[in-house]
Parts: structure tokens; sequence; C-alpha cells
């Protein structure tokens, strides 16, 4: 672009070229800062995709190992695991479907995926909240929750888990945990923390993969929705002080949830709680943009790609995503760059110390 003889130009200079972009941007997306989610159903007998998230599936035990080694091929190496099984119950709950599949995958692919297990009770429950209901069935009991998922993190360490992940927004549950692990000597498995977890309406599809949404026909008014424990979306000081509580009581990693339309909690609270941030690009925040992809509306690959860097943009130090595992097939910096994709780390080139 030589000899335009081209004075106005001020800051179009650092836009003129691929190059010179990349040199000049502030935000970097990488591969090792994405999470792909992954749901372990019982009882189920074929793979089957979940209605609005592209091929993210409702898998067999059997279906889980494959789809972890395909992804391995792809670069993908971190993951965070629903496990959904057969059994409802009102009070107790047995982990072991859920503990299990991750045995197998420790067992399967060594130290070369970090594997975080989702700790919540909604895909156990026989009504779909993410805790124990009292007696009278009139609202969740805190306590009677927090002990079911304490049992619960425990299991998944046991099992292998590098993190466990609590979504079900009670109180005290991350100190419940942490010390529950440590007595058992797991003080390295680290806890993600959904802190900022909004009652939001775009975790549909979530719900049909995890079989967890309230069963709306057995339940009182305030049981109709999770709003007597998610975040209030108009309630931003909720959310730091929920985010701060969690992080006092020994929360490794603090969570954004959704993300996109949450941008501003984000860019607040990561700089205002030193440790690191996830956002969660939820359900149907991800399936908006398939839509879209499949209407003809946008271009599937830059459309996802814009929407993690404002989440990189923002303060997230890593994303969860259902497309983490699209990120080569999307992610193509600069033309020169397109014609010549970066090389795909398989599983068989990783270490295993
Ligand atoms: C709750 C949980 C939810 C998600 C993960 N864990 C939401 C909910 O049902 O309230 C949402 C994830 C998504 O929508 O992608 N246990």
């Amino acid at each position: 672009m030589a000899g335009t003889q081209d004075m106005t130009l001020t800051l179009r200079r650092l836009r003129q070229n691929a190059f010179t972009r990349e040199l000049a941007r502030e935000v970097s997306l990488e591969q090792s800062r994405l999470i792909q989610p992954l749901f372990a159903v019982e009882g189920l007998s074929t793979p089957t995709p979940v209605p609005g998230l592209g091929e993210t599936h409702r898998d067999t035990p059997d279906s889980l190992l494959k789809q972890v080694e395909k992804d391995l091929e792809r670069g993908v190496q971190k993951f965070l695991l629903f496990g959904v099984p057969a059994q409802k119950s009102e009070s107790t709950f047995s982990q072991d479907f859920t503990a299990e599949q991750v045995a197998n995958l420790r067992k399967r692919f060594g130290t070369s995926i970090w594997l975080a297990v989702d700790v919540c009770l909604c895909s156990y429950t026989t009504h779909g909240h993410c805790g124990v209901l009292n007696a009278e069935r009139t609202h969740v009991d805190n306590g009677k929750s927090v002990q079911a998922l304490a049992d619960a993190a425990l299991a998944f360490a046991q099992a292998g888990a590098d993190c466990v992940a609590p979504s079900d927004m009670m109180d005290g549950r991350v100190a419940a945990i942490r010390s529950r692990l440590d007595r058992a000597g797991h003080d390295y498995t680290t806890i993600l923390s959904y802190s900022a977890k909004f009652h939001s309406r775009f975790y549909g599809p979530f719900r049909l993969a995890a079989d967890s949404a309230p069963q709306k026909d057995k339940l009182g008014p305030d049981l109709q929705n999770r709003a007597t424990y998610q975040i209030d979306p108009a309630s931003p000081r909720d959310a730091y002080a929920s985010s701060l509580r969690d992080a006092n009581e020994g929360a490794d990693f603090l969570m954004v949830k959704p993300a996109l339309y949450y941008l501003d909690i984000l860019k607040d609270l990561s700089t205002r709680i030193p440790k690191p941030w996830f956002a969660y690009e939820v359900s149907g925040e991800f399936a908006a943009l398939e839509l879209l992809a499949q209407n003809g509306l946008v271009d599937r690959g830059p459309a996802h790609v814009e929407a993690w860097t404002a989440l990189f943009r923002a303060g997230a130090s890593a994303v969860l995503s259902y497309g983490a595992r699209h990120f080569y097939d999307w992610f193509t910096p600069g033309s020169r760059l397109a014609q010549n994709p970066p090389p795909r780390v398989g599983a068989s080139e990783r270490t295993l110390s």
C-alpha cells in the first residue's frame, strides 16, 4: 500500500493489513484458554445432539471417551463434565454414574486433560431444583443442599477431577466443599465457583441436555423458577457480594454466567476481585449465534470469535464455550495464516509429565 500521498491517515495506519493489526492487538485468543463442556447421560443408548448446540451431544459412557479422543486431536485439552444420572431422588443422591465417567476419563487420558466436574443437584432431583426442598416443599433448604453438594464434590475429587465447579448457588457451599476436600487429603483439587451466576432465560438448551428444568406443575409459587437462589439480573451488587464471599471461602476461580449480556459485571468484578475470572458463554447465547448462522444471517466462525474476543477483552482469563472444539476451524487471525493454519496438536504429541 505504497505511495498514495494520503496525508490524512492517523489511526488507520495501524489497521492497514493483517500483520500490523495483529501486532497492535490488545487481546489474543488461544485455544488453551477455552474449556469444552461435555454431557454424560446414564441409560442412553446412542449419543444425541443437543438442539441449538452444534456438535455438542448427550453422550453415552462410550461416546464420551470417543468425543474426548476427537477433541484432543483438535487441540482441546480442558473440559467441564456434566453427569446426568438415570435415577432421580428427593434427598439421597448417588454420584456413582458421574464419578465413574470421571474415573474412566482419567484412566484413559491421564494428565493430558484438565477435567472440571460440575457440582449441582438439578440433574439429580425429581423436581429439577439445584438443591433439596424443605419438608413443606416451599423452598430449597440451604443446609441440606450444601451437605449433599459437598458429598458430590468429594466423590468427583476422589474419582480424579482436577477441579470441582459448584453451580447450585447455595450459600456457604464453597467453604463446605473446601473443608470436605481438605479433610480427605484433596488439597490440590481446585474449586471453580459459579460465583456471579444470574437467574437467566438463556439456559434453555442446557436444561434439555442436563434434564434439569424445574417441574413447575408439582411446585409452589416460589419454586416455579430458580429466582430464590440465582442472582437477579438487575442486582450487580449481589454478584459482587456473592463473588467476594466465594473468594473468601476459598474458591480458586470465579465465574460470570451468562457472559455476553453480563460484560459489565465481568469487567467490573475482574478488576475488583483479584482472582482468575471465567466467563461461561451459556447454551442460549451460543445457540443464538448458531441459529443466526443457520439462517445465513452471520458468518458462523467469525461471529463466534467476535463473541469470545469480547469476553477476553472484558477480563476473562478463560471461556467456557460449546464451540471450544471449533477453535482452529473458526479462528483464522490473518489472511496469510488463514491459508496456513497452525498445526493441530494431537493427543500423541502431548507429553504426560
Ligand atoms: C445449573 C447449571 C446451569 C447451567 C450449568 N449448570 C443453569 C441452570 O439450569 O440454572 C447452564 C449452562 C448453560 O446454559 O449452558 N446447575
